[in-house]
């Protein structure tokens, strides 16, 4: 089982690379393809999961088609005789985790919908003491004696900035007010918390706490759309509603083993990250088919 963790198609130019996928210019289109590669504590490890690009790639088709009526989308294709219609040297290895997309222009802000509690913001509820108090962040009104995990009493919009190194940061939707304008700003929330909820709803069907996730916005001349990967494990933390136990961190569908893997290591979490054993890559991958089991009732047909 091979993994694929750089791309090239012959007669492009060279691809802006991100953490896990690249992305190739075809003028007002842009290919999009997913890697293997996987990032823990914000590093790239040093192998991948196979086939975890297909899976990124065709969960974010299933979601694009299930929302599209809520706000308009960047994806064109992902039908590979189209792809190889257009981009005639594309590798038979980009064969399901490649997708033509309309080329936006990036708003940096990152649109983070959350129905529960946990991660950056329960770091920051704590630190403020407003676990013994209650009391605002960033804009929202938060009840006292809330856990790790607790679900809020309806979801909201936390958004972040979208930093090109290091951690992103909440901030306040004020702030998206002067970065964007309070039109763009208002448009951006309400698109958010549409998607959150037909997901979430969706996800609960199946068994899954959709407990936050996060969206990109670009522009085009044909006005804002949503671009990026979509409710991907990536970008996403889904739990099994079965196992639900607010106060402790939840078992996520992903990552998991990787990181238990990584805290038993001395790494010292700076980039690159280590090379992940046999044992944890494949159990890696069978999450990951599995999160797309659930989500979409079927199963990954490579
Ligand atoms: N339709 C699009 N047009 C232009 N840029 C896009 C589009 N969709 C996604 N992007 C950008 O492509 C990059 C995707 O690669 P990724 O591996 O997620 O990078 P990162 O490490 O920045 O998260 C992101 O920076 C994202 O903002
Ligand atoms: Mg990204």
């Amino acid at each position: 089982m091979a993994e694929l963790l750089h791309t090239a198609v012959f007669g492009l130019p060279a691809p802006r690379v991100g953490k896990v996928r690249e992305m190739y210019d075809l003028g007002s289109e842009v290919l999009m393809v997913a890697t293997d590669r996987i990032s823990a504590f914000d590093a790239v490890m040093a192998n991948g999961i196979p086939d975890k690009g297909v899976v990124l790639t065709q969960m974010s088709v299933f979601w694009f088609d299930l929302l599209t009526d809520i706000c308009p989308n960047h994806m064109i294709s992902v039908d590979f005789d189209e792809i190889q219609g257009r981009c005639k040297q594309a590798q038979p290895e980009l064969k399901g985790r490649a997708m033509i997309c309309k080329k936006a222009k990036t708003i940096p802000v990152e649109c983070v919908a959350r129905g529960y509690i946990t991660g950056s913001l329960f770091k920051e509820y704590k630190a403020a003491g407003l676990d013994a108090t209650g009391g605002s962040l960033h804009g929202h009104d938060f009840a006292p004696t809330l856990v790790d995990c607790s679900q809020l009493p309806e979801p909201i919009f936390t958004p972040a900035t979208k930093a090109e190194t290091g951690h992103d940061e909440n901030i306040g939707f004020d702030h998206v007010v002067d970065t964007v304008g309070k039109e763009t700003a208002e448009l951006l929330r309400d698109w958010t918390l549409k998607l959150y909820a037909k997901a979430s709803a969706h996800a609960a069907e199946r068994g899954i706490l959709l407990a936050d996730t996060k969206f990109e916005f670009g522009e085009t001349e044909d006005g804002i759309i949503l671009i990026d990967e979509v409710l991907t494990p990536d970008s996403s933390r889904y739990w099994p509603a079965d196992q639900y136990t607010p106060g402790v961190a939840q078992p996520s569908f992903d990552k998991q083993f990787v990181r238990n893997y990584l805290e038993t290591t001395d790494w010292d979490k700076t980039p690159p990250g280590p090379t992940l054993p046999a044992e944890i890559v494949a159990k890696t991958r069978e999450k990951y088919f599995e999160a797309y089991r659930r989500i979409t009732g079927k199963d990954l047909v490579l």
